[in-house]
């Protein structure tokens, strides 16, 4: 399906009071070309409800090459327990090796974040939306108080749309906190990273995610060596671009 600026305007307005059930449902009737971007426990919350509305979506992952060894045991639970196929995205090897052979492995402590997550997640990403005409995130406002507190249900993605033709995103979770997805993981016995259970909360690659402390913001542990108003690593670049 084509769709405008101005549909994806109404239904953010529109749905901005509704559940995420509501909204995925909406997304999911609305177009068949369409999937969700899965990678921690936000993005099962919304497999398991888009499972539940028995339309079809697919599924897809960036395996950046740097993820914790948890991180991969949960994807493939994740895969198993819902019997649901896991579309994995790879970076180029090209440019992984120019990079790594030029820069070493650990190039973001030195020159941020920025080219390592263009190589190993923005470049496929991009790739896998060009063959999709809509995608589903689990952004929360409240995962970033610096980027992501004007999250909307749905939008035009500025970003990843190809010429004359708008790629949809739709964030459902985005009105919900932390402890309503948490909330939502327990009642259904939702799988989850076992990370969560050594003090991580927001989970990235294995070198540039940590564990917080009590009452320290999930955000404090990705790319902690650097400011916090540039948190974002490209996936969701539309946030800070306003
Ligand atoms: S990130 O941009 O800082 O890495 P974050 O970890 O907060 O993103 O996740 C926000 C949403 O982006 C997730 O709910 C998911 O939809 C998507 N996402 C993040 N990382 C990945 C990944 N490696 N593969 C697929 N989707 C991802
Ligand atoms: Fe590279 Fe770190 Fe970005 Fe992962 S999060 S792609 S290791 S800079």
């Amino acid at each position: 399906m084509s769709i405008t600026e101005a549909t994806l305007q109404s239904w953010a307005s529109e749905y901005e009071g509704k559940s995420p059930q509501q909204i995925l449902k909406l997304a999911l009737e609305s177009f068949d070309n369409i999937a969700i971007s899965f990678s921690g426990a936000e993005d099962v919350v919304l497999i398991d409800m888009a499972l539940k509305t028995r339309l079809p979506f697919r599924v897809f992952t960036l395996d950046t090459g740097r993820l914790p060894p948890e991180t991969y045991l949960f994807l493939d639970k994740v895969r198993t327990h819902y019997g649901i196929k896991l579309e994995v995205c790879f970076p180029e090897p090209e440019a992984v090796t120019a990079m790594v052979n030029e820069k070493g492995l650990f190039s973001f402590y030195q020159d941020n974040h920025d080219e390592c997550c263009g190589i190993r997640k923005v470049a496929p990403l991009r790739k896998k939306l060009s063959t999709l005409d809509a995608w589903i995130t689990g952004q929360r406002k409240d995962q970033s108080p610096n980027t992501r507190n004007a999250v909307a249900i749905a939008q035009a993605d500025r970003n990843f749309s190809r010429p004359n033709e708008i790629l949809a995103k739709f964030n459902p979770l985005a009105n919900w906190s932390s402890d309503e997805v948490w909330a939502y993981i327990r009642a259904f016995e939702v799988p989850y990273n076992e990370l969560h259970e050594k003090g991580f909360v927001s989970i990235g690659c294995e070198p540039c995610t940590r564990a917080v402390l009590p009452n320290q913001h999930e955000r404090e542990g990705r790319w902690w060596w650097e400011e916090a108003t540039k948190k974002e690593c490209g996936l969701h670049i539309s946030n800070i671009e306003k």
